[in-house]
């Protein structure tokens, strides 16, 4: 929009001018019809068919938190463990940390478009991180830590996650390689992996996170040695 608008107004005539925003004007409305009818267009109810996927993947909740609280009648900003903010007013933060449930995650956790916070530490979500979570590009907490995840960690999740500061996933049971792609989040303040199983060597580029603070790899079967790289980080 803003290029078209560019493109207009380095006419000097006033004809042209117009003609050529009539142009403009005439791709551009179909085009927007077009947009909304296919592109998905998320928003506030986005956000509730996501928390009740992950409902739907509770299968045990002792004390009936979200049986009771997270109630279909009810604005999913008032639900427990929901935070809503922003122009948007669309579900900022998740944390259902100390709910003592037992479930998986749902792929459409990914669908929680404005989270900044994912929090669900010491619970008992078991099975593996949806690589969905590679769409929440405005995460800047993710904490899975004391449960019983397992598996690898997708590459893919920390792809475009340029914002991210904490990423806690210590105490599960994860395995595979140390994800390559966490030397994109550049702006990890903490990194806490310990007591898992994972292996392999600690990718160099770990290097490249320099705003870190805190690392955590212990209690895994990582082999090798520790990187000069990690030297780099003040
Ligand atoms: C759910 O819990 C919150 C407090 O965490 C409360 O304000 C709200 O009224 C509860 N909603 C229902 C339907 O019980
Ligand atoms: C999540 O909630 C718990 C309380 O249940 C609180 O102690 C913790 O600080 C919260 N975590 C985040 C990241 O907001
Ligand atoms: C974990 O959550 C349970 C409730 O489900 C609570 O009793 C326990 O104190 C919590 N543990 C930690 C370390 O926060
Ligand atoms: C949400 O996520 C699921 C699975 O990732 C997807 O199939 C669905 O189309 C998404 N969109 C909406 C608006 O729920
Ligand atoms: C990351 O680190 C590697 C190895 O230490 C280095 O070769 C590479 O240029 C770095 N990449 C970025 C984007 O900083």
């Amino acid at each position: 929009m803003s290029k078209a608008h560019t493109k207009t107004t380095q006419h000097s005539n006033p004809m042209e001018r117009n003609l050529s925003l009539c142009i403009v004007i005439a791709f551009l409305v179909p085009f927007s019809t077009l947009s909304s009818v296919n592109a998905e267009v998320t928003d506030i109810s986005t956000d509730k068919q996501a928390l009740l996927a992950l409902k739907a993947r509770v299968s045990h909740d002792p004390s009936n938190i979200l049986a009771n609280n997270w109630s279909t009648s009810s604005s999913v900003c008032s639900w427990t463990g929901i935070t809503c903010a922003g122009r948007h007013h669309r579900v900022r933060a998740l944390n259902i940390s100390n709910f003592g449930l037992t479930g998986t995650l749902p792929p459409q956790l990914g669908n929680l478009s404005f989270l900044a916070t994912l929090t669900f530490r010491n619970n008992s979500f078991y099975g593996s991180l949806p690589e969905e979570l590679a769409h929440l590009r405005r995460l800047k907490h993710l904490s899975f830590s004391f449960n019983r995840l397992s598996g690898e960690v997708p590459e893919r999740i920390f792809d475009n996650l340029p914002n991210l500061e904490v990423l806690a996933l210590h105490f599960n049971t994860l395995q595979g390689k140390l994800p390559l792609t966490l030397s994109k989040c550049k702006k990890l303040q903490e990194l806490s992996l310990s007591f898992n199983f994972f292996t392999g060597t600690i990718p160099k580029e770990i290097g490249n996170l320099t705003q870190l603070k805190w690392m955590y790899l212990g209690g895994n079967k990582l082999q090798g040695t520790i990187p000069k790289e990690i030297g780099n980080l003040t």
